[in-house]
């Protein structure tokens, strides 16, 4: 039964390995989160499709193995290991990256945090506020605009990895994740159209619950059918090899705008039931 439930909820989206490597080998990548999760799947896979590789987040041991890795498999790989919410640090490196990388193909926004925390409970915590806006919006916008230029050149694409919670009426408790990844979605949504005209595309995967250390951190969740980390990565190659511009589960394109609909009931059902 649950496997019926997972399979139904979370079909898998594999990838025909040899178009893969079609599409990407020689490419450059640019993946920020790559050193766990769904970056990190995502970046073994780029690996065995001989992608040239640029990776960001903050382990440095991780991304360090991780580039030895593409390195004895015939990729050029580098990192830069970085805190994506220090404003100063990453003036640094999108400086850096102008200098380093002069053409780029993909840019996967992929790093982020959730954080559920309701608003009462925040009264003298805006620092909430700004690390989940720095990480999972403030950095995706510096490291594009500083990739713009690269990206331009070769016809790049920007795939942000979004929540597909985010396409729903705000639920309590996530005020700052929905706030962040809302915020991103709808930054993607303006550079798609300024940007036609440049060349590069964005794209938009709302992603459902991938069991992850960031998921898995919540019991709820850790118990209950999701995608694995491989599996949403494969979710995001899928998209950046087609010519949709978003990704969205089957079941969240038919019950979002049912929702929004339905959403003074809903708005009703959390004022009324929800505890502050
Ligand atoms: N898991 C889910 O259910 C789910 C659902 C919807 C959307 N998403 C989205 O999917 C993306 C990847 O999440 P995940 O589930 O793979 O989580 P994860 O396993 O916790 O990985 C998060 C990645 O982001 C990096 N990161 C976190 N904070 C950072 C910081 N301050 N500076 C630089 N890098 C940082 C982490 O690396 P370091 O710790 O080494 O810095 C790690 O590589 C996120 O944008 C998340 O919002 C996840």
């Amino acid at each position: 039964m649950t496997n019926l439930l997972k399979n139904l909820i979370y079909p898998v989206a594999s990838n025909n390995k040899k178009r893969l490597k079609e599409h990407f080998s020689g490419k450059w990548v640019v993946i920020t989160g790559a050193s766990h999760g769904i970056g990190k799947e995502l970046t073994y896979k780029l690996i065995e499709s001989k992608t040239n590789l640029y990776l960001l987040a903050r382990t440095e041991a991780e991304l360090q193995k991780i580039c030895q890795d593409a390195e004895n498999a015939g990729c050029h790989a580098r990192y830069y290991a970085i805190d994506l919410r220090d404003r100063n640090e990453l003036d640094k490196l999108c400086s850096k990256l102008k200098d380093e990388l002069p053409q780029v193909d993909y840019f996967f926004a992929n790093a982020g945090k959730s954080i559920h925390r309701k608003i009462t409970d925040a009264l003298d915590r805006l620092h909430d506020f700004d690390r989940t806006m720095d990480l999972n919006f403030r950095s995706m916008v510096a490291l594009s605009l500083a990739l713009q230029p690269a990206l331009s050149k070769q016809k790049g694409c920007i795939i942000y990895t979004s929540a597909v919670s985010s396409l729903y009426p705000s639920a309590p408790g996530w005020s700052a994740y929905h706030a962040s990844k809302a915020a991103a979605n709808t930054w993607c949504e303006t550079a798609d159209a300024e940007w036609k005209s440049w060349g590069i595309r964005m794209k938009i995967a709302y992603m459902p619950l991938v069991h992850t250390q960031m998921s898995d951190v919540n019991k709820t969740y850790k118990n209950m059918p999701a995608y694995s980390a491989s599996e949403a990565a494969d979710l995001l190659l899928r998209l950046s090899l087609n010519n949709r511009h978003t990704y969205k589960p089957w079941w969240a394109r038919m019950s979002a705008p049912i929702a929004y609909l339905l959403s003074p009931l809903i708005r009703f059902t959390y004022r009324n039931c929800i505890k502050a």
